[in-house]
């Protein structure tokens, strides 16, 4: 949780409603009284995810010569699914009560509440479990038989491997390289729960690293560091993030070796990403299925190898949650009044900056100073209420910097430059605003 001292978030309510109220997240279709398990991100919601994808991309894709991208079709060709083994064995086991038709969790039933339907006991009248599979099913096309059933897929990664032989060879690539994608991912949670943390449709950034078989441990270790590095250059503090290796009875039947990334959620310590060396499995399968030759030539140009690989898969919507939840703090300030603020690492806030005239008569050069920012930087405009509440909003909001263009500033063309996690004000010359912002947030990376 964020460490600039005040009261951390405890329960999950809070964040829920200030990201409701303040525009980040709420439920979908909310007027017709939400759908279970979906969100809508608002306009700071989508500017923060934007700034985490960007981020994520230029750390694994544009920074690095041996990783390229690509951006495939929700919808694969179903042999994908069979082949991948997701139509066989993703899935939950499900219980359903008899009295009030409910359908949980079998591994999760101490968490169920008493049965609403059920006079004299409030006991549920449960069926043995039985497997429920997690894809989403849809049709394509007009024909309603079996052969239109299509799924939207359930991670993003399979059309990586799908793809693996025309992106490699169309990059000119050789082996050890990376293939990595962004996207929508959906999966029929029999139990969505802790706001976004478990959805039915959220997104993934995932990377496939293709390297040969003697050199999996290598860099599987180089994954797990890159990673994590990655997170804590996001902010979150020594106590907020651990790793934990899979034992060998959880493992996902594509896997070889899993360590998740671990935050401590407000509900506990949960994954927000996966490492995992997936072996030669999903190529194998795809080269199986599909009858095309997967299998890579050595350097040697003698020895025919399946590459192995070395997947990193982090939720952008479990990150986002886990950055909003280790931002966000209640502070005590003088005169016994208190602020709620979210410390947002400024590089991936939504808002960099707020323009602040202390009058609506000094619109005309305030409006001024925010179209020249706007060209370098995401700039809101707020000359409502007091200045005071004007800094509360932006502190909830997460906006790092906030600038007060006053009745001082046509006659020294001076501005107050406010920021948020210390409070700290500083007055400086009008024209080299933009440049202390841009190095302001560049040192903070
Ligand atoms: N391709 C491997 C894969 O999908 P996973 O552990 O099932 O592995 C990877 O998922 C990441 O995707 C998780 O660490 C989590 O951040 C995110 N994720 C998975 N299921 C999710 C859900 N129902 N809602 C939100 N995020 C989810």
């Amino acid at each position: 949780m964020a460490e600039a001292g005040g009261q951390q978030l405890t329960h999950l309510d809070e964040l829920v409603s200030l990201c409701a109220s303040r525009g980040y997240i709420s439920p979908s279709s909310e007027i017709y009284g939400g759908i279970n398990g979906f969100w809508d991100y608002g306009p700071l919601g989508v500017e923060l995810k934007n700034n985490v994808k960007a981020r994520w991309w230029q750390r694994v894709v544009r920074e690095r010569a041996d990783v390229v991208g690509m951006d495939s079709a929700i919808i694969s060709h179903p042999r994908t699914w069979d082949a991948s083994g997701h139509t066989e064995h993703f899935s939950d086991p499900m219980v359903d009560c008899r009295a009030c038709k409910k359908r949980f969790r079998a591994d999760q039933l101490e968490e169920i509440g008493p049965c609403s339907a059920r006079e004299g006991s409030s006991e549920h009248d449960l069926t043995p479990p039985r497997n429920f599979n997690l894809m989403l099913e849809t049709r394509i096309g007009a024909s309603e038989d079996a052969a239109s059933i299509a799924y939207l897929r359930p991670e993003t990664c399979q059309p990586i491997f799908t793809g693996f032989k025309r992106v490699r060879e169309a990059a000119r690539q050789k082996i050890p390289f990376g293939i990595a994608q962004i996207g929508k991912a959906f999966r029929n949670e029999i139990n969505p729960r802790n706001f976004t943390f478990r959805s039915r449709e959220f997104e993934q950034a995932e990377m496939e690293f293709f390297c040969h078989p003697d050199e999996r441990e290598k860099w599987f270790e180089h994954w797990c560091e890159e990673r994590m590095r990655f997170h804590r250059e996001l902010g979150f503090g020594p106590d907020s993030l651990r790793t934990r290796a899979h034992s060998a009875d959880e493992l996902a039947h594509y896997c070889k070796n899993a360590v998740d990334i671990e935050f401590r959620f407000p509900f506990g310590w949960q994954e927000i990403e996966g490492i995992h060396d997936r072996g030669d499995w999903d190529l194998s399968r795809h080269s199986e299925y599909s009858g095309k030759a997967l299998a890579v030539t050595g350097e040697d140009q003698k020895e025919r190898f399946m590459p192995t690989v070395v997947e990193t898969s982090v939720g952008i919507d479990r990150l986002c949650l886990a950055l909003l939840a280790n931002a966000y703090a209640v502070e005590e300030l003088e005169g016994g009044e208190s602020r709620t603020v979210l410390h947002l690492h400024a590089s991936i806030a939504p808002i960099q900056v707020a323009v602040l005239p202390l009058s609506k008569k000094l619109a005309e050069s305030a409006h001024a100073l925010e179209s020249g920012l706007r060209r370098r930087f995401n700039v809101f405009y707020d000359d409502a209420g007091n200045i005071g509440r004007r800094y509360r909003r932006q502190d909830e909001a997460g906006t790092p910097f906030c600038v007060t263009y006053d009745f001082d500033s046509p006659e020294d063309q001076q501005v107050t430059v406010r920021e948020r996690d210390t409070m700290k004000q500083e007055r400086i010359a009008i024209e080299g605003v933009a440049e202390y912002l841009r190095e302001q947030l560049d040192c903070a990376g």
